[in-house]
């Protein structure tokens, strides 16, 4: 690649998460550091920058195209995600005494879940670096996203999903003409199914967390929350866990738009919800050496929550040590109670993943971490209607 591209992006390098090794962002970096860790984008990012200097027009994740690591803006690669909704939930707030709970409602993104946001960054760098083939292993929603920008940007889509995913998320794929492969066991077997793929092909691997992009794309959310709350952010916010892009892409804007000024005082505490059948930040919490050994991980109505072994793992954990938050775990007929819920009090059929974080608020108060008066926004990451199967 050419260094002498104009630059849109105050892109500055890339770091090892770990030792903080810099990787330059000319050369492709798909795969995890020289710790086998996470690779995370840096900027330039000066105190006193207005928001006027670097947030655009679009309505899309590419309004904060400066913060996002894609050099020249004839690789983007958009279907118009990002820009989502963000819902005062009033009926539900004042039947149980809230203050406020803000939902922001990423099903309103392309293929129906925030995954779009990752994968609109991923294939537009996939784009940049002159790939044509990507591959990655998925619980659903990431799946289609993939499928859908490859076809967008005229690449070649693989994705291994496990069998017992809900029909439509493997409709989409075929649809958007990917190649579908269906994995027997959870995404962690997948990602060994990419990983054997990976030897004899040439793919664009976007496996979560193995590459650095996703996540910049996921990290508009945190964007977006500060610019539709007039850069006042809430108390509280409670993200379903899965791999951990959202809650660390999140957390990283937060840190961005505080070193640039735009927000000031104390960031907001961050929970992590988990399914009670598959909980690994839950054990990781309780035996961080060893809690692999023993861990027994099963599938949930919640697919994208069924992430055994995340590979930003000591990301996730440091998020949740950084902001005071904490883990919380929800049962599979908790989520469809509190879904229904949801559907019945403020019209709107949310995600299993989105409405588990509902009832972690509840879990919450009950043990008198989160208080109701506190200004709470819960994360709905995906539609609910790919789910029907499911519930
Ligand atoms: C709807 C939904 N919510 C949450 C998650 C978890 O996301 P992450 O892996 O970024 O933590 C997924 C992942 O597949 C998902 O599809």
């Amino acid at each position: 690649m050419e260094n002498s591209i104009s630059i849109s992006s105050l892109v500055s390098d890339l770091t090892c998460s770990n030792c903080h090794k810099s990787y330059s962002l000319f050369e492709e970096q798909t795969y995890a550091s020289c710790c086998n860790k996470p690779l995370l984008v840096n900027y330039h990012l000066e105190e006193h920058i207005l928001q006027e200097e670097i947030i655009g027009q679009e309505q899309s994740i590419w309004r904060y195209a400066a913060v996002l690591p894609v050099l020249d803006p004839i690789n983007q690669i958009s279907l118009g995600e990002g820009s989502t909704p963000l819902f005062n939930l009033q009926k539900l707030a004042s039947r149980y005494g809230f203050n406020k709970i803000y939902l922001k409602d990423e099903s309103q993104n392309p293929t129906g879940s925030f995954k779009a946001r990752g994968l609109s960054v991923a294939i537009s760098k996939a784009k940049e670096f002159n790939r044509s083939k990507c591959i990655v292993p998925t619980a659903g929603n990431a799946g289609g996203a993939m499928a859908a920008y490859c076809a967008k940007a005229g690449m070649e889509a693989t994705v291994v999903m496990p069998v017992k995913t809900p029909s439509i998320f493997k409709e989409e794929c075929r649809l958007y003409g990917a190649n579908l492969i269906l994995v027997d066991g959870l995404i962690n077997d997948c990602a060994k199914k990419v990983a054997e793929l990976n030897r004899d092909h040439d793919f664009f691997d976007v496996s979560t967390l193995k590459e650095p992009y996703r996540i910049e794309g996921k990290k508009t959310m945190g964007y977006e929350i500060a610019e539709q709350l007039n850069w006042k952010l809430p108390d509280i916010i409670i993200y379903p866990a899965g791999g951990g892009t959202g809650l660390i892409g999140i957390w990283k804007a937060f840190k961005e738009m505080k070193k640039m000024g735009w927000i000031t005082g104390k960031l907001p505490k961050m929970f992590a919800v988990q399914s009670s059948k598959c909980a690994p930040i839950a054990e990781a919490i309780k035996d961080s050496k060893n809690w692999q050994t023993n861990f027994i991980p099963s599938a949930t109505i919640a697919n994208g929550l069924a992430v055994p072994f995340p590979f930003g793992m000591d990301l996730m954990l440091q998020v949740l040590k950084e902001s005071e938050g904490a883990v919380c775990m929800i049962d599979d007929s908790e989520i469809i109670i509190g879904l229904k819920e949801i559907a019945k009090t403020e019209g709107l059929i949310i995600s299993p993943e989105g409405a588990a974080t509902w009832k972690a608020l509840n879990q919450l108060c009950l043990k008198g971490i989160v208080k109701q008066s506190e200004n709470i926004l819960l994360l709905n990451t995906g539609t609910g209607y790919k789910y029907f199967e499911n519930l």
